[in-house]
Order: C-alpha cells, then structure tokens, then sequence
C-alpha cells in the first residue's frame, strides 16, 4: 500500500517543482536581477576647477561598476558618483560642507579626508572614529574646510582594495570661489590580469601593489588642456611613488597642506598621500609631455597643452618656531618601523614592534604643545607616513635641516632613514599614524596618536 502511495504523489510533486520553477524563472523576468548593478558605466573624471563652484552640501554615491581602463575591456570597479576619480569637492576657507555618502556596495566603507584638520569624529577610520557604513546604509560627514590647499578624500575600510578599485577623488580648497585654481592630476596605477580585472589584492607583497597601468585621472595618457601654468598633483597609488618630468622646470608653491617656500625645480617626486602645486616655466599654447621618470627609461604619462600664463599668488611662508633651535631638541615621540617575521599574518609591518589591530601603538601627546617626532626606518624598505588630523614640517632627514619648508601630512621616511617631524596638535582625539603604502597599513603599520 504504501509503495502506491509513494509512486502515486511522485509525479505530483515532480509537477509541483516545475510549476514552481516556471514561476521563478517569470518572475526573474519581472524582478531586476543584481548582476545590472555591474552594467552601470563609470566614466573617467575631468576636473576643471573653473566649471566647479564651491558649495555647501555634496552627495556621494557608492556603486560597483564597470570601466574601461583599457579600450575595449571593462574592469569591475568601485566609484564614487560614477566616476574615476570621484567628483571634484570644492569649498571655501572658513565653510564647513555636509557630504552624504550612501553605501550601495555588498561591504562596509567609510571616506577619510585626507589632510583635513577637523573634528576627529568627522576623520572616517573605522574601528578609530566611526563605525563603517555598512552595504546599504548611508552617513553624514561634516567636513570643515580650515586651510587652503589640494586635498584628497578616499576610502579607510580596506583601502588597498577600495582605493585600487577606484574610491578616491579630490577636494579642493580656496580663499574665494571664483580664483583661478589650476589643473588637478591625480597621478596613479592600478594592477589589472589578462582578464581585464584586478589582479588579487594581496596584502603579501613587500613592497605594496604596483601597477601595470599608469593613469592620470583616470586614464591611460590623456590629452589634457591645462586652464593655466598651474597644476596641482595628487599621489593616490597605493605604493608607487612618481619622479615626474614636464619637460621644462617648474617653481613648487604649495605641499600637501597650503602654500610653501617656493623652490624651483627640473623633476618632481610625488610620494603616495602627498600633493603638489606647481608653476611650469612655459608659455601660452605648448604642447609638454608628462613623463614618469625611472632609471630604466621614461613612460608617458599625458600629452599636456599649457593654458593663459599667470603669476604665482605672492605669499611668504613664515614657520611659528625657528627649525634651527629645533634641531638640538630631543625628540618627545619616537617610532621605528620595520617589518618582522610574527604575527598572525607570518610577516608583519610595525610601528615600534607593534602592529595594529593587535598591538597598536599609542603615542599620547597635548593639544597646543610643540611635539617633535624621529621616525627611523630600520630597513631598506621605504614608507610614507601619514599623520591623520594635523599638519607638520619635515625638520630634518638624517640630522640636516630640511632644505625647504611647507606644511605636510605626508612625509617619505627613506632606505634607513631618520626623519624629524615637528607639529603642534590642534585637534583632540584619536588620529591614526600609518604607512600611505596601503597594503603596510592594512597589515600593521598603523599608530595612534591621541591627543589630549
Ligand atoms: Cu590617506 Cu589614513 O590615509
Ligand atoms: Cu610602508
């Protein structure tokens, strides 16, 4: 009886299961599948300072999507607003900007101001100063705009992956909105397989990931038509640092934060974190090759047309110490860096032979006190370092006095390097401390700072 019974239900059931696949395979028809998501076209950025006013309130959208860093191939990417590099932030000295940002990717992020002095609950670190936005959710940054200067905003969660993947674009800002501003370049490389999508992102690589793409904002050697002699540079790569030539000389205004002592130069290194606001010796109309500068020969970069001559903004660059009396002090912070064999990771990059989130580092220090730093660097393996929330001067490299001063947040500590760094804390909390070569940071070599 009861085999008949059996026999009798199964073909019922096996109807029931068509049935219900017919339904689905309708209702997938119907139902947007997840997979378009991927369709969404990102495009490259073009910056023109002049068609971008400052303003108030941004918002930042995060999707997944596909760009082509290579004609013909489309790379799964990550972008903000669509965009590689993400929109140009602009604002004025004095404002504060409201930036929304809405999390649509399958994984937590969260946007750090890089450079930016502001309240350290506005800094995006996640686990440090917020709790990341997780897939889905969305945050409300209140950034406020202190000192002029290029900046640059990208991701903290993961960022060897989510910066790589497209999470970075700049933030400009100015005395006044209609003053003329000069070209941004965001100078970068991204490492990409046969298949077109990014090669795995190892956190195992010595020296960090270096690509086999060279970009400018965004793409393989544009054609960019400068709107005068100026330009501002950005390093967002993950490790790689740029010796640049523009093929005439050029007269550095400006480091990472503001202007500084002006210097006149034939080739420019750009460290990752670090900018650079630059006048190029040229004329109206020339056509200049970018070039990237290696000791095994030269890669083009982007074939730039100079735009109308202007003068440099006058300015002197006054320090609040005098750097020589500096000089004999004895540091109150010290951090060696290195990387040893331990960890959970097998191989792990320290600050003081502490690595985050395990050990991590805290160096405790006072909002208003004048705070000198040495960071050595035990190894041959350069870093640069990263100071979250606080603008310093490079003092000295290995006991000689820094030969041109400006304000940093960035400071390349060289093969067996000691480098000296003088700040004095402006904003309470909790400031990560941290190697800009990503895949350091993320497996380390990261700090805090807190200030009392
Ligand atoms: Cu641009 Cu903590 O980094
Ligand atoms: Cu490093």
């Amino acid at each position: 009886m009861v085999k008949r019974d059996i026999t009798l239900r199964l073909p019922k059931k096996l109807l029931v299961i068509l049935g219900i696949l017919l339904l689905l395979v309708l209702l997938s028809f119907l139902i947007p599948s997840p997979s378009l998501q991927q369709e969404l076209t990102v495009s490259p950025a073009n910056y023109s300072v002049s068609l971008v006013s400052a303003q108030q309130a941004y918002d930042v959208i995060i999707d997944e999507g596909g760009y082509s860093f290579v004609e013909d191939a489309v790379t799964s990417v990550y972008a903000y607003n669509e965009q590689i590099p993400g929109p140009l932030l602009r604002g004025m000295v004095g404002e504060t900007i409201t930036v929304q940002v809405q999390n649509n990717l399958d994984e937590p992020t969260t946007i750090h101001w890089h450079g930016l002095i502001l309240d350290n609950v506005q800094d995006g670190v996640p686990q440090v100063t917020q709790d990341p936005i997780l897939p889905g959710e969305s945050f409300t940054y209140e950034v406020e705009l202190r000192n002029p200067g290029l900046y640059w905003y990208h991701s903290h969660v993961e960022a060897h992956k989510q910066v790589e993947s497209g999470l970075y674009g700049p933030l400009l800002i100015t005395e006044d909105d209609e003053e003329d501003s000069g070209t941004i370049l965001m100078i970068d490389d991204v490492l990409l397989g046969d298949d077109d999508e990014f090669r795995s992102f190892d956190l195992g690589v010595m020296h960090g990931r270096f690509g086999n793409y060279l970009l400018v904002n965004g793409e393989q050697h544009p054609t960019i038509h400068m709107e005068s002699n100026r330009l501002r540079l950005v390093n967002p790569a993950n490790a790689r640092s740029f010796t640049l030539s523009f093929g005439v000389p050029f007269t550095v205004i400006g480091m990472d934060i503001g202007l500084s002592e002006e210097y006149t130069e034939t080739l420019l290194t750009i460290h990752p974190g670090e900018r650079y606001d630059i006048f190029l010796d040229a004329e109206e109309g020339d056509e200049l090759a970018l070039q990237y500068v290696t000791g095994r020969g030269n890669y083009p970069l982007a074939t730039l047309f100079v735009g109308e001559t202007v003068a440099r903004p006058s300015h002197s660059f006054a320090l609040p110490f005098s750097p020589e009396e500096l000089l004999e002090k004895e540091p109150d912070l010290t951090a060696d860096l290195a990387g040893f064999m331990g960890g959970h990771r097998g191989f792990t990059w320290a600050i003081n032979r502490k690595y985050y989130p395990e050990t991590t580092e805290i160096f405790t220090v006072q909002k208003g006190e004048l705070t000198k730093m040495r960071i050595t660097n035990t190894q041959g393996q350069p870093h640069p370092m990263h100071l979250h929330g606080q603008r310093f001067i490079v003092l000295a490299r290995n006991g000689e006095l820094a030969e041109h001063f400006g304000w940093k947040d960035t400071v390349m500590v060289g093969n067996r390097e000691t480098v000296d760094i003088v700040f004095i804390p402006e904003e309470q909390g909790d400031w990560v401390f941290h190697c800009h070569i990503l895949e350091h940071a993320e497996a380390g070599m990261l700090s805090v700072v807190r200030v009392e």
